[in-house]
């Protein structure tokens, strides 16, 4: 398949990402940018495959997508690139250089913000020889495959989103108590749980864990049951793709429409270095 600028693509899953062929970020002039762009856009998720990047080269790249977004840890941060977040299970001088398995379970990025990150960006630098998998959940396909009937039962509902409570649960990555300042910066908030795509009008269903502490209006634990439920179904085999890493990889996705999660890996054996960038977003409807 190729678009108006010539770009090459291969789905990831059939309906679901795009692989993109025989560009070279570093390089591409801005016609070839503007057709990865638009490739991202419409697909739900981009893979490029053998890139050289700086640190410096990936903040120009995801600024093409939108102004580059803070990170919350910013302990975490690469030094002199406050845009370029360190996900690292190596230790220099005895201190971690990053954050260790940060993105494991299924969530959508900054999902505790009133205008959470429209996509986010992964780039390898180190990656074990087996697991460390990311993965990801095309909302819009499991929100199509659900009945007329059911669909209606859950347009409209709306989920409360809390960053204290994910920080104080959750299982991996580190529970933290929160500085004032951060609670601050971080209130609740609610979004719907069924998200529109501003660019085509799409719909997704838009469920995440972690931070969702209820959906409003309805008792847990009937109400909690119902997102496990959801989270569930949209993580089930039809609608994921699961990304093996290589060196050199770029795999971004869109948080409008996806779920994703890293698994595990054996962190006695391997090292995993990524560099992860985040492109602010909208409030979502
Ligand atoms: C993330 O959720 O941001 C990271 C996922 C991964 O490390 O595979």
């Amino acid at each position: 398949m190729t678009t108006a600028v010539q770009i090459k693509t291969r789905e990831l899953k059939p309906g679901f990402g795009a692989e993109i062929l025989d560009v070279d970020l570093a390089r591409a002039d801005a016609d070839t940018l503007a057709g990865v762009v638009d490739t991202f856009h419409r697909h739900g998720a981009i893979l490029l495959r053998g890139q050289g990047m700086t640190p410096a080269q990936l903040v120009d790249f995801v600024a093409l997508f939108g102004e580059p977004e803070d990170h919350t840890q910013k302990q975490f941060t690469l030094p002199g690139h406050p845009k370029v977040f360190v996900l690292s299970n190596r230790e220099v001088d005895g201190k971690p250089i990053g954050a260790h398995n940060d993105g494991v379970g299924w969530h959508t990025d900054y999902s505790y913000k009133a205008q959470p990150v429209m996509c986010t960006m992964l780039y390898a630098v180190e990656v074990p020889d087996e697991g460390s998998d990311t993965l990801l959940a095309d909302g819009c396909a499991a929100w199509n495959a659900l009945s007329p009937e059911r669909q209606k039962e859950l347009d409209g509902l709306r989920l409360h989103h809390s960053y204290q409570h994910f920080m104080a649960t959750r299982e991996f990555g580190g529970r933290q108590e929160l500085s004032d300042e951060l609670k601050r910066d971080n209130p609740d908030v609610e979004h719907p749980l069924i998200r529109t795509h501003p660019a085509d009008g799409r719909k997704a269903l838009w469920p995440s864990t972690g931070t969702v502490t209820e959906v409003v209006g309805m008792e847990n634990p009937k109400g909690l049951e119902l997102v496990d439920e959801l989270v569930e179904f949209m993580t089930s085999e039809p609608f994921v793709f699961r990304h093996k890493w290589q060196v050199g990889d770029i795999l971004m996705w869109d948080n409008r429409c996806t779920l994703h999660t890293g698994t595990l890996y054996d962190d006695t054996k391997y090292f995993r270095t990524m560099h992860r960038l985040w492109a602010k977003g909208d409030a979502p409807y």
